[in-house]
């Protein structure tokens, strides 16, 4: 194994791109700037400059179609109807470029901004606006929107496997559901099927149905009129007129209350939603994705989740393997997040590759971001050590194998788990603890020690562990945790 990871050659292997490429006179953005109705104004020409958008102007269709290649973003003109929108956005759709269409507009045509930014454009500017802060803020959106498209890791062969599927559903326009393990993907995965799709430039909206309670959630879902109840100062739109012509994931779908998951059914059969508090139905135009890493036909047996909501969410399903089970996706997420952090110098040892690599990732890809986010701030230097790396559970091995436990906590080799405190302490730290004379606090956390040894190893995993303990998995991860940093000498799981 190399003792750096080159970010050049996992970007070439993978869609990362990440380089903000910069044109020939050193400007961040090409725009192609259409206007059949006059040639761009000097104080256009510089406002653009001046907001670092190179400007390649072409007058016809046929000169657009030559140069799309070269581009970031189109600047459109357009009068009276929508027709030149369409046809721009047709083109670019045809040859597959997921490029920003930005619109031009009199001033007084008022209603055409409001058409043309429900078919999805990018920005809508007045015509004659020349303001250097307006096109800054809309070459930041530009940016914004390409590193975001572009950031995602599909390394392992699984995953390019996954990657290929979901491109091609993303054409398909189906409702879609996303299976994986908390923190795996998906919602990653969601927008992957979003940009590859042609909605690609309208909204994407995702609500989380567990993480909101029941009576808000009605309300983030269908909307309500001024004054439908107490406190109703405002008129709101939920999340389906949110989503209208683009894209709603709905993320842990599982979670969703019965009376929710009937009032979905009926959304998803009719295809227009009622306000809270109205008697009008507004028509809806969404693709559904949604997500749960809950066994859904578990939840259909025990009657908490309904059979016919689920056969119309799960017309395609794609689920997304733990991260322990494409490990070839490790190091390159693990050299992704420390580029997102602008520390692309930082590299990683041989060793805490190898970490990382047999580490069994039980938070999926979000732990490993906390992993390395931890492992940069506590690093010296350019390179991330084995010990810099602070893992949220302890190595599966030591979890699961407790002979192999006692041999890694107790040889020098684990100095790290000690923690300074008790290496300051030094003459106990070799003695067993029934010889020697331990103080009550340290009584206390052996016994703990104990106990939880042998929940670990009467049980078939952790989470049995903690229930046969009583107390929830996350504190019996904090508690392991911190055990791990008291006396490894003393205390092993053998
Ligand atoms: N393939 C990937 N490439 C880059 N980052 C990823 C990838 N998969 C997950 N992540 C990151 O991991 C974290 C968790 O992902 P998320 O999609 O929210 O997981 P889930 O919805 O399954 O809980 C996010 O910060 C996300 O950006
Ligand atoms: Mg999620």
């Amino acid at each position: 194994m190399s003792q750096t990871i080159n970010l050049a050659e996992i970007n070439s292997k993978n869609k990362v791109v990440n380089e903000e490429s910069q044109n020939a006179k050193g400007l961040a953005l090409n725009a192609l700037w259409l206007d059949p109705f006059a040639p761009p104004s000097a104080l256009h020409k510089k406002a653009l400059h001046e907001a670092s958008i190179e400007l390649l102007s072409v007058s016809t269709l046929d000169e657009l179609k030559k140069v799309l290649n070269k581009t970031n973003l189109v600047v459109i003109r357009i009068k009276e109807n929508a027709s030149l929108y369409d046809e721009v956005l047709e083109l670019v759709n045809s040859v597959k470029l997921r490029l920003p269409i930005i619109c031009r507009i009199d001033r007084s045509d008022f209603e055409l901004g409001i058409q043309i930014t429900q078919r999805g454009a990018f920005q809508v500017l007045a015509s004659d606006c020349v303001k250097v802060e307006d096109w800054i803020s809309l070459a930041e959106k530009v940016i914004e929107k390409q590193k975001n498209r572009n950031t995602y890791v599909f390394v392992d062969k699984e995953s390019k496997k996954l990657l290929t599927l979901a491109e091609k559903v993303a054409e398909a326009d189906v409702t879609t559901l996303i299976t994986g393990p908390t923190g795996s993907g998906k919602e990653v995965l969601a927008k992957v099927l979003h940009d590859a799709s042609s909605r690609y430039s309208r909204p994407f909206v995702s609500i989380n149905c567990g993480a909101i309670p029941e009576n808000l959630m009605e309300d983030l879902l269908f909307g309500h009129e001024k004054g439908a109840f107490t406190g109703a100062i405002k008129e709101h739109r939920g999340v389906f007129e949110q989503a209208d012509t683009g894209t709603l994931f709905l993320d842990e779908i599982g979670e969703l209350p019965p009376n929710l998951q009937t009032k979905l059914l009926r959304v998803l059969q009719e295809r227009n939603v009622t306000r809270l508090g109205s008697n009008n139905q507004t028509k809806v135009d969404f693709r559904l994705i949604a997500a749960t890493n809950k066994d859904l036909k578990k939840a259909i047996e025990h009657r908490e989740f309904r059979e016919d909501l689920y056969f119309r969410i799960s017309t395609f399903r794609l689920s997304i393997a733990p991260l322990k089970d494409r490990p070839d996706d490790i190091l390159p997420l693990a050299t992704h997040i420390i580029s997102k952090t602008g520390k692309s110098f930082v590299n990683l040892s041989d060793e805490a590759q190898e970490n990382l690599l047999t580490y069994h990732w039980p938070g999926n890809v979000r732990e490993l971001d906390n992993v390395i986010q931890r492992a940069l701030v506590i690093r010296k230097g350019s390179t991330v050590t084995k010990e810099d790396l602070i893992f949220d559970d302890l190595p599966l091995e030591q979890l699961e194998q407790p002979a192999e436990l006692s041999h890694s906590l107790g040889g020098k080799t684990e100095s790290s788990f000690l923690s300074e405190d008790h290496d300051s302490v030094g003459s106990s730290s070799t003695t067993n603890p029934a010889e020697s004379a331990l103080n009550l606090d340290d009584a206390v956390r052996h016994s703990e020690y104990l106990t939880i040894q042998s929940a670990i190893r009467s049980t078939k995993n952790r989470n049995d562990a903690a229930k046969a303990l009583g107390i929830s998995p996350r504190t019996l991860r904090y508690k392991i945790a911190q055990l791990k940093n008291f006396e490894p000498k003393q205390f092993s799981f053998e």
